[in-house]
């Protein structure tokens, strides 16, 4: 089996990316991040260790001329899946299209409700009572794009905004690694906009176990 290239495209702090790091570290995981990519020069994602390439592209550039340099990148690179990790820029038709079903995403809640910003706390004011996170491959609209897989825990009573935060972070930190981890052994396919997951009762499983 080859190995999976991965780029990951962040923003900032880079949690989600050092655990897909750790998983590509371990030999049973075909898969290796062959460069991080920043929107943010000063991302502490950046900062984190490992055998790829970092690369900054000037936030202060327009849309088009971002997308551009963004687009020389992944030619260059030519990967096997884009990884969003805490990238906050919407990625415009030009790249989805150039890299159809390709690219992938994770967003901290049970979607398709809490697309957008400000999740937990928006969670919190609707008084839901089960929240979570989602790894969905992505398309034109924000947030939309065809499900892989998705993990919950319910949103206990006076839990604050900060602490909800916290707790669909460390499921993040095990259910994106997995994901990568299918993708790389081949388990993922895409037809006609619905996901198929080989060997999906063992995925399951794990996400039960989380
Ligand atoms: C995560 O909560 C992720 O779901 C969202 O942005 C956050 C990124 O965190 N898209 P990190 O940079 O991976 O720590």
């Amino acid at each position: 089996m080859g190995i999976l290239k991965i780029v990951v495209l962040i923003s900032g702090r880079g949690s989600n990316l050092q655990a897909i790091i750790n998983k590509c570290n371990k030999k049973s995981t075909p898969a290796k991040i062959i460069a991080v990519i920043s929107n943010n020069a000063k991302a502490s994602g950046l900062k984190l260790k490992g055998k790829f390439d970092k690369i900054a592209i000037d936030n202060k550039l327009n849309k088009k001329e971002f997308e551009t340099e963004l687009q020389k990148n992944l030619k260059k690179l030519s990967p096997n899946l884009i990884c969003l990790a805490g990238f906050m820029k919407v990625l415009s038709p030009y790249i989805i299209k150039r890299w159809k079903n390709k690219i992938i995403n994770i967003h901290p809640s049970l979607l398709p409700s809490f697309k957008g910003l400000d999740t937990h706390k928006r969670v919190l004011s609707e008084g839901v009572k089960v929240s979570g996170c989602t790894i969905h491959f992505v398309d034109r609209s924000l947030d939309g794009g065809p499900i892989i897989a998705q993990a919950a825990t319910i949103v206990n009573k006076n839990i604050t905004a900060e602490n909800l935060m916290k707790k669909i972070l460390k499921i993040e930190h095990k259910l994106y690694p997995e994901v990568v981890h299918l993708f790389a052994k081949k388990k993922i396919t895409i037809k006609s906009n619905k996901v198929f997951i080989k060997d999906e009762k063992e995925l399951n499983a794990f996400i039960k176990s989380i």
